[in-house]
């Protein structure tokens, strides 16, 4: 590594340091991924050092259709001789395309309204002003760890506590559950909740499968009480999981669904909240009553549809299910190997979390993987938890130098002392 890009890095760090956050970067040293990331492609990225690396981070899924796609980046840079955001007071043939486009891949045949925003917690926030404002009742469902992102609506509806506590108190009429029990769920829906809040699998909280009859359960809760159920597929929509959404694994679809991080096609934000038909009634006669001057912009639609079209045309859903299935093996065979550092596999197509056996693993493991080329980072919520979420491009070579690396890391781990179930 040149003495020159050692220190445009240093420079990087300590200004990041200085004008931003002095302890994220120290938090990452720590863990060995102090990268500054330069160059982009495919599954890798790579630090302003010229060291590459597998990305199985992608912004906790915003790039499901691979790092800096040339071809999405294309669609922008030629509607950039054209166009620019827009305005969002107006009506454009832009957003237009793009929720035509929303309503016809979405789960179901009624999910038809969209809301354009420009993150995901603001998706969050509208569909529970939209479930509040349609059904006219105060009451919100959620559940424990929960992540539904750090704006209004969705903070009150986050399942940790470390991010809610020093901002109480929050919005009224909020109920915590446990996930992926139906019993807790019957208590807590009454005629007075508005909403169902949930992610069909829980990103941030560990990659939380719940149990099958779970969602379909939840359904008719809802349905017995005229509640309506939204599902959060920010982290698990776009074919991450082996299905276009993950709810279609289950056969379930909600009331109201939102979907943010892969729509950007990993180079432009953008998030939407899709409805059923008849809450548009509520906004009919509102139509401004909820607006966001980024949401939805012309580029950021222009890429949306760039992307489910790449998404689409590339069978990223197929693939997410077979490069699934290769990391499945890899990680089967390393349960074998190492029972004193992993507990359990957790997957559905790319979407996918290694249960260490206790919380010291993840951020030592972290920092081997980094040492080998490999970004990997234990969850927000739980450090014992090492999530897995590469672009759906990933090749079955990049699968297989990841479980290596994986195995060398584990190994390594494993010959130090103080690791193991019984410390
Ligand atoms: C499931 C889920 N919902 C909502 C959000 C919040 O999205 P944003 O950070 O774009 O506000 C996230 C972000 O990680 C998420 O994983």
């Amino acid at each position: 590594m040149s003495d020159a890009r050692e220190s445009l890095k240093k420079q990087a760090l300590a200004d990041f340091a200085e004008y931003i956050n002095p302890m994220k970067v120290r938090t990452l040293k720590s863990a060995g991924i102090d990268i500054i990331e330069e160059k982009r492609e495919g599954a890798s990225t790579w630090d302003i050092t010229g060291r590459r690396y597998i990305d199985c981070q992608t912004g906790s899924g915003i790039m499901n259709v691979g790092r800096c796609n040339q071809e999405i980046a294309s669609a922008l840079r030629k509607a950039l001789d054209t166009y620019d955001m827009g305005v969002f007071l107006l009506c454009s043939r832009q957003k237009a395309d793009l929720a035509k486009k929303l309503a016809e891949i979405a789960p179901g045949d009624d999910l038809r309204g969209v809301l354009f925003g420009a993150g995901g917690g603001e998706a969050n926030d509208a569909a529970i002003k939209l479930a509040r404002g349609f059904t006219m009742r105060p009451g919100i469902v959620y559940t424990e760890k929960a992540y539904h992102g750090h704006t209004g609506f969705s903070l009150s509806a986050i399942g940790r506590e470390a991010y809610r506590e020093p901002f109480e108190p929050l919005m009224p009429g909020f109920t915590m559950v446990p996930f992926g029990d139906l019993e807790a769920m019957r208590k807590a829906v009454t005629g007075d909740t508005a909403a169902v809040i949930l992610e069909p699998i829980q990103g941030e909280g560990g990659i939380n499968i719940p149990p099958d009859d779970y969602l379909a359960g939840v359904r008719r809760i809802c349905d017995e009480h005229e509640t309506l159920l939204i599902f959060d597929e920010i982290q698990t929509g776009f074919a991450r999981t082996g299905k276009m959404f993950a709810a279609e694994h289950w056969g379930v679809s909600p009331d109201i669904m939102t979907v943010a991080k892969s729509l950007g096609g990993g180079i432009y934000p953008i998030s939407a909240t899709i409805f059923k038909e008849d809450i548009i009634d509520f906004f009919i006669p509102h139509p401004f009553i909820h607006l966001s001057t980024f949401g939805g912009s012309d580029l950021g639609c222009i890429v949306g549809l760039a992307t489910i079209d790449y998404i689409q045309k590339n069978r990223l859903a197929e693939r997410a299910e077979a490069m699934g299935a290769r990391f499945g093996a890899g990680f089967d065979r390393l349960l074998g190997l190492y029972p004193e550092l992993l507990l359990e596999v957790r997957r559905k197509g790319l979407m996918m979390g290694l249960q260490y056996t206790n919380e010291s693993i993840g951020p030592r493991l972290t920092k081997k993987l980094a040492d080998r080329g490999v970004l990997a980072i234990y969850t927000g919520n739980d450090p014992s938890i090492c999530r897995f979420m590469p672009p759906l491009v990933i090749s079955p070579e990049e699968v297989d130098f990841v479980i290596e690396a994986l195995d060398g890391s584990m190994k390594e781990l494993s010959k130090e002392s103080g690791i193991g179930k019984n410390d």
